[in-house]
């Protein structure tokens, strides 16, 4: 079994290797107007794939990286959702299921607003766009105010988060559910088995996965779990994704997309502030929600958030990844900052295999180190469980997670996620926002980065030649 303590230390030569694997892949995967998470699995643009892409794009053109989250909020439906893909019409319907044919936003969801002209899933992901659209700006001040960048994406931002607080308000404590597993990003996490229990499945005869035509099945969600996935975004559709027509057989508060949602809010004030306006709403509302996650998804016995399961009332029982990313919360209680710290240290989050967090508890019953939600461990959340550390003044154990990042996402050839156990690389080669928040993290010591690093970077030879491929012209 490989440990960290096997692999060489890093050299200035082989963090310029990774830089520059990471920016090809990225520059790979550019459509001309936003970047595919993968070229095989996800050939789309998907919505919080490119609120982590636009922060590490903003170290190669902060162009791009506006262009990024521009060209995601352009499909924004009028009452505020950002939808989760949105699909290229290039590309064959059956590049990607669930297809546009089966989404058909542009008619099942006119009610709800969705665009007219560009067809779109229903559904939501985890508001992680605040918080890029701030980092975008901060990689480049005065470009970004020159562009009026935040004049711009102001307005999506403020109704993408109303969205969330007033339509998705389900528990009616404040705080945003979820209505499906891809909406919390973590597909076929353990936490949402028992609510999917009560889903009934489609028939797995009257739809065809894309996924298997790129992905391992052993990596993949199961057939049965893609049956239930179908059936709630049909009967969301057959709503017209009406939130409040749709009678929601899953719906649950999650504590990762609540966490984004406070982060992303504290993002908010701050470009409001940027704008001239007062971002004291803003503040008002991270607060309250913190209060809500403290309150509706701590479980102090176990240590971390969990998630509720608003059909049941209850907390879910199991220890998932979700349940730490909301150290990424600025003002937790310290005796809540210290239980999320022991935990990552403890035995259910501690992989042997990596200094990265598997997705799920490694002693839990449902512990698998291939499938998926089930127990990989993935980049973007070790990117948001290292700016957490940071957030609070943990660096050491950042600067550890840091550099367990970085190697793995050498070692993997940029994977989508990897095995916790032996460190294998798992899933899709060449992951957008693998690459992106590597290079986030060699730009800066992650999230923080401003003019200084971005410089630094340029310096390192990247840039230059980056620049030649990308053709920059004067806006
Ligand atoms: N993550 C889902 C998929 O695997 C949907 O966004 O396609």
């Amino acid at each position: 079994m490989k440990t960290l303590l096997d692999r060489p230390a890093p050299t200035a030569a082989a963090d310029l290797t990774l830089r520059r694997g990471a920016a090809r892949v990225l520059l790979d995967n550019w459509t001309g107007t936003s970047t595919v998470p993968s070229r095989t699995l996800y050939p789309h643009q998907w919505s919080w794939d490119s609120a982590f892409i636009s922060i590490g794009l903003r170290h190669l053109s902060v162009r791009r990286a506006q262009q990024e989250l521009e060209s995601l909020f352009a499909a924004q439906w009028a009452d505020g959702r950002i939808p989760h893909i949105v699909f290229n019409p290039a590309l064959p319907h059956d590049a990607y299921f669930p297809s546009p044919a089966f989404w058909r936003s542009s008619t099942a969801g006119r009610t709800a607003g969705a665009p007219a002209a560009t067809e779109t899933s229903g559904i939501v992901q985890p508001p992680v766009h605040a918080l890029a659209a701030l980092l975008v700006h901060r990689a480049d001040p005065d470009e970004s105010r020159r562009r009026g960048f935040l004049a711009r994406v102001h307005p999506h931002l403020t109704a993408w988060h109303d969205y969330l607080l007033v339509h998705r308000d389900l528990g009616g404590a404040g705080l945003a559910a979820v209505v499906h597993p891809w909406e919390a990003g973590t597909d076929n996490s353990p936490s949402w088995d028992t609510a999917l229990t009560r889903v009934e499945p489609i028939a797995p005869d009257t739809f065809r996965r894309a996924d298997l035509n790129h992905g391992q099945p052993t990596d993949r969600p199961t057939d049965l779990d893609y049956g239930r996935y179908v059936r709630l975004a049909t009967d969301y559709r057959t709503a017209g994704y009406d939130d409040r027509a749709t009678r929601f057989a899953f719906a649950v508060e999650d504590p990762c997309f609540n966490a984004l949602l406070i982060a992303s809010e504290y993002a908010l004030a701050e470009l409001t502030a940027e704008l001239g306006g007062d971002g004291g709403h803003h503040l008002h509302r991270a607060a309250t929600l913190t209060e809500q996650l403290l309150t509706r998804l701590w479980d102090e016995n176990a240590g971390l958030f969990k998630a509720r399961d608003l059909t049941s009332g209850e907390l879910v029982d199991e220890r998932t990844i979700s349940g730490l990313v909301p150290l990424i919360v600025p003002h937790l209680p310290q005796n809540a900052v210290r239980h999320l710290e022991q935990a990552l240290r403890g035995p259910h989050f501690a992989a042997p295999g990596t200094c990265l967090v598997p997705s799920y508890d490694l002693t839990g019953h449902a512990f698998d180190p291939q499938r998926y939600w089930r127990g990989p461990a993935w980049f973007n959340t070790a990117w948001l469980v290292h700016h957490g550390l940071r957030t609070h003044g943990l660096h050491s154990t950042a600067a550890r997670l840091r550099e367990g990042i970085l190697t793995e996402a050498a070692r993997s050839g940029f994977a989508e996620y990897i095995d916790p156990v032996t460190g294998d690389a798992r899933g899709a080669r060449n992951f957008s926002w693998t690459a992106a928040l590597a290079l986030d993290l060699l730009s800066s010591t992650g999230a923080g980065a401003g003019l200084e690093e971005a410089a630094a970077l340029r310096e390192a030879a990247v840039l230059p030649a980056l620049r030649t491929v990308v053709k920059e012209s004067p806006a």
